[in-house]
């Protein structure tokens, strides 16, 4: 079972990716608002019986309901407006993620939890400080999401299949992230070969920009964040040990510490089954370090 806390537009869309992903027969949409997680659940399986596809959506105000959850995915929290950065979130949604935390402690102490909300990479060192779990229960969702936007913009610019294409994103979910290039290919031939150094700069720099400019035009970013979570709750559940970027609390890994941000890891039924350590050069370490320096900024100021 699947619980996912918060029913807005984010939530429905990763709860209607994994429903057709059919990696568990059950999920569970909690928000705090009256009627809208029960409204979004009829909608989704109506879809759903169309589609002959058995996985069973309920909505519910009620945080007990979410017992037995394996997974859980916070999305509760204010979103993006347009002109905000993610930063911007910090204090409404930390109060928001912790009160959701303590919950999570309280009904579904084994599940493993996915932090959505932003700022991610704090939400992340928040939920994992609150919760007590264990680092590799927790892992955010924000450079799947980065990486698929990479992806997009590799596709647009060779004009291959996004399906030859693999690429990576690590770093803060926000202003520093750090889309990487090097270790990006088209079939195995290294994007460095593929593109001009003022091309790959240009899709590093969209690559960071290009949510803000989704939230600009239609208000708020949705299928490309629910799929992401989706993917993310597939390589758990099937245990298919996917290298996937996820916001993971580090101890010492690339010479930090006591920070939670996005690396490369292994995902499989036990979480997060191990960090991988890129060899980074100078400049990929400066925007690494640029990034954990400011989630370690906003960290300091949240109340855990
Ligand atoms: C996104 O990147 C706003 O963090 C959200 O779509």
């Amino acid at each position: 079972m699947i619980t996912i806390v918060g029913s807005g537009k984010v939530g429905g869309a990763a709860a209607l990716f994994t429903a057709l992903r059919k990696v568990t027969d059950e999920i569970l949409l909690l928000d705090v608002v009256q009627g809208l997680p029960q409204g979004e659940a009829m909608d989704l399986n109506h879809m759903l019986s169309e589609k002959g596809i058995d996985v069973n959506i309920r909505g519910s105000n009620d945080y007990s309901e979410m017992k037995g959850s394996d997974i859980v995915v916070v999305v509760a929290g204010s979103g993006r407006k347009p002109g905000m950065t993610r930063m911007d979130l910090l204090k409404i949604n930390a109060s928001i993620v912790k009160g959701v935390v303590e919950n999570i402690k309280k009904f579904a102490k084994d599940a493993m939890i996915v932090p959505v909300t932003n700022p991610l990479d704090p939400m992340a060192y928040l939920t994992y400080k609150v919760s007590g779990f264990q680092k590799n229960r927790i892992f955010g969702m924000g450079n799947m999401l980065d990486l698929s936007r990479f992806i997009q913009f590799i596709h647009e610019s060779t004009g291959y299949s996004r399906n030859s294409i693999r690429a990576l994103v690590i770093g803060e979910h926000g202003e520093n992230m750090l889309p990487l290039h090097r270790y990006s290919t088209v079939s195995g031939i290294p994007l460095t070969s593929l593109l001009s150094k003022q091309k790959a700069d240009e899709i590093v720099q969209g690559t960071r920009q290009v949510a803000a400019k989704v939230i600009e035009l239609k208000g708020a970013t949705v299928h490309a964040p629910g799929n992401a979570i989706s993917a993310i709750i597939e390589a758990v559940l099937r245990d298919t040990k996917q290298v996937i970027p996820v916001a993971t609390y580090l101890d010492g890994e690339y010479g930090h510490s006591n920070v939670s941000i996005g690396v490369p890891v292994v995902l499989g039924k036990n979480g997060v089954e191990k960090i991988l350590e890129l060899d980074l050069d100078s400049n990929e370490k400066e925007w690494f370090a640029k990034g954990v320096e400011s989630v370690k900024t906003a960290i300091s100021g949240l109340e855990l």
